[in-house]
């Protein structure tokens, strides 16, 4: 899979899809030659142009060779300020202020599977399953040292970068910068695609045109954010969902990042991406290393659907552990929505008993059981049980969940603290606070200086204390404000700027402590929502709850855009009230339940007050989702329509089964439209010989508006070959509705 060519120095990483060249030059300047489609050898058709670019410079031992520029040409891991113009991929600051390193190139290892990054999350790898490449570079002057490690999976496009600087000079340096990748492009001619958002609104597309200049997405937040993702991809102009070429980036990060990418003079494209610089300095001593987080950088040549199956795979099978790695998700109910703060032992227990009764699996009890909390001004820092509010405590809500065969889940918020808790009373000292400075707030709380040992210790007993005193299942674990003032008092003054990434190193340390004492334990994570959805995060918490805002039509582009990187069986998503709590909006109860089944499926409104006729939809809702269930978490998701596309009214997306024997097709049609055109659905990934029975058919409900026509076509039991149903294309029922959601289940003959 990786070769080198002593002769021709090139390093050719290789699998059947995909290929990624690069080159030492001259023996000492590792460049960029070729990433796409795999190509059996590289025989240098590119063949680098010797042109006299004017303000270019030239690098000291060739000063008379005008054409020999590393400002034109494609780099690996470009210096600062040095020999070339563009973005760089570190920068540094020398005891004397000097600015100026010049990495070279001295030597490379190729390494079986993948070998782990110590206190950080990384993709892993059976020895069989991947190739790991590492290059070593080291500064012309004897101050810098970096190796720059590629993995390739042997079965995926993907390409695993990260790199490690060390200071091997005599003096302590400062690193100001330290991407995880860099990358050239020969051309500009791409679409920029990244994911914005904000809270309840999360990760939208944003597809423009690449630009000559400077184009960022980041964070600045202290978290991955809603605001912005860490993920970039860059797609030919005409590339779809099922076509085109792709190249992906993906940081396995959950702090600040930033994606840069810069189109210059010559119309090269160069990507940058990691750890966000602005802020950022790392105090090296001699012989001290950073180690930079990992990216991804996935290529496809099958649209965006290829890019998203090569993610979703990493994600699965490469970064999520333990048991919930492969056990099916429980269906929950969560009680946030359904009382808020306002509940005790007896409401509890009636969730509980509807929840058994309705088939759900696991009731969650959400904020407000700990310290004095009735609302979000005090407590947290103090996770003791309100033993004023759940009289016999935590383990009588458990154990009223578990003697019906409910699972019992609760949630924590360990990374904050309220002022009017006992933790900040013993503890001022353990906010993150510019002395000087009044607190800056936030729901009213403050962010725990997780790059302290004491308190990552607490963090560790205080939750652990919790969950072995009490016969816990799952953990929502939240993050409700982002950082400002990230100073900790603990650190000497030139270490300050390393709080906002010593911050997240802690939070993984106290998650890998935590996860690792209680592997039975499913954890799901969140932010307000999906403010810390990435790939860094699901490392130690195999679920994340997606968003905040479960309108079902909020939720068709935020669960569409999430899944650009992330697969369904990672998003959590809820049944809620209508009128929603958001937005106000009345969707259908059809909409909401199918919308929800795409991810972790489960309800968070008060489903004792469900009537009748919605019991009965819900626990149709249950009996559906639980025989198609494997095929949803376990299964490749396709998307086929998106609300980003087209006339952003409809959305359809497509589930195949592990073993390709069960189909689910979910279609969604936000607003009925005079005049609309037949819709038909073209499916994707089937076997072309195969038969598809449908199983299970779901029409939107009719109601008294509805100028459709005849009552719901009677497909159940018909049987179509594969290549019917993706070349001819199945029609989907006229009904005249708002909110019209359809289900098809197919089971192969
Ligand atoms: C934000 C979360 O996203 C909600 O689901 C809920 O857990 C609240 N926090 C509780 O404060």
């Amino acid at each position: 899979m990786i070769t080198f060519d002593e002769k021709t120095g090139l390093f050719h990483l290789k699998n059947s899809s995909m290929s990624y060249v690069m080159q030492v030059v001259r023996g000492k300047y590792l460049l960029h030659r070729y990433w796409g489609k795999a190509i059996r050898e590289f025989r240098d058709g590119r063949a680098f142009q010797p042109i006299d670019r004017a303000f270019s410079p030239q690098p000291g031992d060739y000063e008379n060779e005008r054409t020999f520029s590393l400002d034109v040409l494609p780099q690996e891991y470009p210096a600062y300020g040095h020999l070339d113009y563009r973005t760089p991929a570190y920068e540094v600051r020398l005891a004397d202020g000097t600015t100026t390193t010049e990495l070279r190139y001295e030597g490379y290892e190729i390494k079986k599977g993948k070998p782990s990054l110590a206190g950080l999350p990384a993709a892993y790898a059976e020895d069989h399953e991947a190739e790991t490449l590492v290059i070593k570079l080291k500064d012309l002057a004897g101050k810098l040292a970096a190796e720059l490690s590629y993995t390739i999976f042997a079965e995926l496009p993907v390409v695993a970068r990260n790199a490690k600087l060390t200071n091997i000079g005599g003096e302590a340096l400062e690193l100001t910068g330290a991407a995880s990748f860099a990358l050239d492009f020969f051309d500009h001619d791409f679409d920029r695609l990244s994911l914005y958002g904000g809270h309840a609104a999360e990760r939208s597309l944003e597809r423009v045109r690449l630009m000559r200049g400077i184009q960022e997405n980041s964070s600045r937040r202290g978290a991955s954010s809603h605001q912005q993702s860490p993920f970039l991809a860059l797609a030919r102009t005409d590339t779809g969902e099922n076509s085109g070429e792709v190249y992906g980036f993906s940081l396995v990060w959950s702090g600040e990042f930033s994606f840069k990418t810069e189109v210059e003079q010559f119309g090269t494209t160069r990507v940058v991406g990691g750890i966000n610089p602005q802020g950022f300095c790392w105090h090296l001593e001699p012989k001290e290393s950073f180690q930079t987080p990992e990216a991804w950088l996935a290529y496809s040549s099958e649209g965006l659907n290829g890019m998203s199956q090569a993610f979703h795979e990493v994600v699965r099978h490469h970064i999520v552990r333990g048991k919930y790695r492969d056990a099916l998700r429980p269906i929950l109910v969560n009680n946030w929505e359904a009382t808020y703060f306002d509940f005790d032992d007896e409401k509890m227990d009636h969730l509980a008993e509807t929840a058994k009764d309705l088939g759900i699996e696991l009731l969650v009890l959400d904020d407000g059981w700990f310290g004095k909390r009735s609302d979000d001004n005090s407590s947290l820092g103090d996770w003791q049980v309100n033993m004023s509010k759940l009289k016999n405590g935590l383990k009588g809500v458990a154990e009223s969940a578990h003697k019906r065969g409910l699972k019992f889940g609760l949630w924590f918020e360990p990374e904050m603290v309220s002022v009017d808790s006992d933790l900040y009373r013993a503890h001022p000292d353990w906010a993150l606070q510019a002395p000087d400075y009044p607190h800056t707030f936030s729901r009213h709380q403050l962010v725990l200086d997780l790059a302290r040992q004491e308190v990552r210790d607490y963090l560790v007993e205080s939750v652990s204390k919790i969950l072995r005193e009490n016969p816990i299942d799952y953990v929502k674990w939240d993050f409700n404000r982002h950082i400002t003032d990230a100073f900790s008092a603990e650190l000497p003054a030139e270490r300050q700027g390393e709080v906002r990434t010593r911050f997240v190193l802690g939070l993984y340390e106290v998650l890998e402590r935590i996860t690792q004492s209680f592997p039975e334990v499913l954890f799901e994570s969140c932010s307000g929502g999906g403010g810390r959805f990435d790939a860094g995060i699901l490392y130690y918490m195999p679920q994340t709850w997606t968003s905040d805002d479960t309108d079902a039509v909020q939720r068709l582009s935020i669960q569409s855009g999430t899944s650009l990187v992330f697969p369904p069986i990672t998003m959590g998503a809820h049944v809620s009230v209508v009128p929603n709590h958001q937005l106000g909006r009345v969707t259908s109860l059809q909409m909401r339940g199918l919308c929800a089944m795409m991810g972790d499926f489960g309800y968070e409104l008060d489903i004792t007050k469900f009537t009748e006729e919605e019991r009965r939809e819900v626990k149709e809702q249950i009996e559906l989702y639980k025989k198609i269930r494997p095929t949803m978490q376990r299964g490749s998701f396709y998307r086929l329509m998106t609300p980003f596309a087209g006339t952003k009214n409809e959305t359809a997306w497509q589930f195949v089964s592990q073993d390709g024997s069960r189909v689910v097709l979910l279609y969604f049609k936000t607003l009925a439209e005079p005049a609309a055109p037949i819709r038909l659905l073209k499916l994707t990934e089937l076997d072309p010989e195969a038969e598809y029975e449908i199983i299970e058919y779901l029409p939107a409900k009719r109601t008294s508006m509805d100028f459709g026509g005849e009552p719901a076509m009677d497909i159940k039991g018909k049987r179509f070959y594969g290549d019917e149903l993706m070349y001819s294309g199945l029609t989907v029922e006229k009904i005249d509705t708002d909110f019209a959601a359809y289900c098809w289940v197919f089971d192969k003959k």
